[in-house]
């Protein structure tokens, strides 16, 4: 008779630092703790489909007696970032029974999260979900995954943009992902010194991020200017300027080239300035010591989950405390945008940001 549970764990969506880490303390934890067998499945549902695994053990895992996993940015395991994956769920489901797995750990975001629930529910899986993403908009947990680090690289560009703006009198437009959520440039803005920060839920007016400029120059001898901008930042419906974002909703060349237009119109030409596109700079890099904490006890708190008989839940960081928390809950509360009562709004407003109109917080 079969007496030790077989785990699989994925990484599904997009990487981030630190989904290694995570993988790593799974792995410790399921072996060591409970003598569990852990394999990876790799790709998310890819693997699933096409029934493949990689046995993971503490050993396979070692590099000349070191654990490379804690730091290492990217995912071992690979992952795919489609929509389209509930299409195959009968398949995917006998490819999960095909690899005889007793219970299985995904590392997602809140698409990779939705599908995976599906996928429980209808395989009847013993499941647990950790959450990782840049864009922090996964519903009830205060932390997810990623989102450290990814943070502390928008700043250190901020830095570096910083020097150069300030050497030249320009006015730098920095575009940072975040989809359809305002986490990522809200804190790195902050923490960064923006003089503007443009995100989805707050509508902004070009007139009001200009004139902010203008004003630091003008009446505080700030000759040059930072502006953080979502890629997903939403234009005010009462602004100036020509807004093909609010017929198109989408600009055609990026988020900050078309802020970078629009300023320079409406400053008449008056202000020289420069756009940089962070992309998936912040998806990389090695993990902050934060992201390698939250993996690592996400993951052995996911392991216990399974080893009292949880299933359908994810494990989220709430009071300084990791809880399981049913998956369902989540996935229909996300994504979770920048609430209007979030502090760190307020404490924007109280340094002198411009972050658009407040009073427009549309969700
Ligand atoms: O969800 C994470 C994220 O990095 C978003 O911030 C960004 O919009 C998207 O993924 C980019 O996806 P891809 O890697 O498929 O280009």
């Amino acid at each position: 008779m079969k007496t030790q549970k077989r785990l699989g764990i994925l990484t599904s969506g997009g990487d981030c630092p630190g989904l290694n880490a995570a993988i790593r303390a799974v792995v410790s934890h399921a072996t060591i703790t409970y003598g569990w067998e852990v394999i990876g499945i790799p790709y998310a549902t890819k693997g699933l489909l096409e029934k493949h695994s990689i046995p993971l053990t503490v050993h396979c895992m070692d590099l000349r007696g070191m654990n490379p996993l804690l730091n290492m940015g990217g995912t071992i395991l690979g992952s795919i970032n489609k929509g389209d994956t509930l299409a195959q769920i009968d398949e995917i489901i006998a490819g999960y029974n095909a690899l005889e797995l007793d219970a299985l750990i995904g590392i997602g975001g809140d698409g990779s999260l939705a599908i995976l629930d599906a996928l429980q529910k209808k395989g009847n899986w013993q499941f647990i979900a950790i959450p990782k993403t840049i864009d922090n908009d996964v519903a009830f947990t205060e932390k997810v995954i990623g989102f450290d680090t990814a943070v502390n690289t928008v700043v250190d560009a901020l830095n570096r943009l910083t020097f150069t703006a300030a050497s030249h009198d320009r006015v730098m437009i920095v575009e940072v992902m975040g989809r359809s959520a305002g986490h990522l440039a809200l804190q790195s803005g902050i923490a960064g010194g923006a003089d503007c920060i443009l995100i989805p839920e707050i509508p902004y007016l070009i007139k009001g991020a200009c004139s902010h400029l203008r004003e630091l120059r003008d009446c505080w001898g700030r000759r040059f200017g930072i502006v953080v901008v979502a890629e997903g930042a939403q234009v005010a419906e009462d602004g100036c300027c020509h807004h093909e974002l609010v017929k198109n909703k989408q600009p055609s060349h990026g988020m900050g080239q078309y802020i970078a237009d629009e300023i320079r119109n409406c400053s008449h030409n008056q202000l020289d300035i420069r756009v940089s596109v962070l992309g998936h700079i912040q998806r990389g890099g090695i993990p902050s010591a934060g992201d390698r904490l939250l993996a690592s006890a996400f993951g052995k708190a996911a392991v216990d989950l399974l080893a009292q008989g949880e299933t359908g839940k994810m494990v989220a960081w709430q009071n300084g405390q990791v809880v399981g928390i049913p998956l369902q809950t989540i996935t229909a509360n996300s994504p979770s945008p920048v609430k209007p009562d979030n502090f760190l709004v307020g404490t924007a407003q109280s340094l002198g940001i411009y972050i658009g109109n407040t009073e427009q917080i549309s969700r």
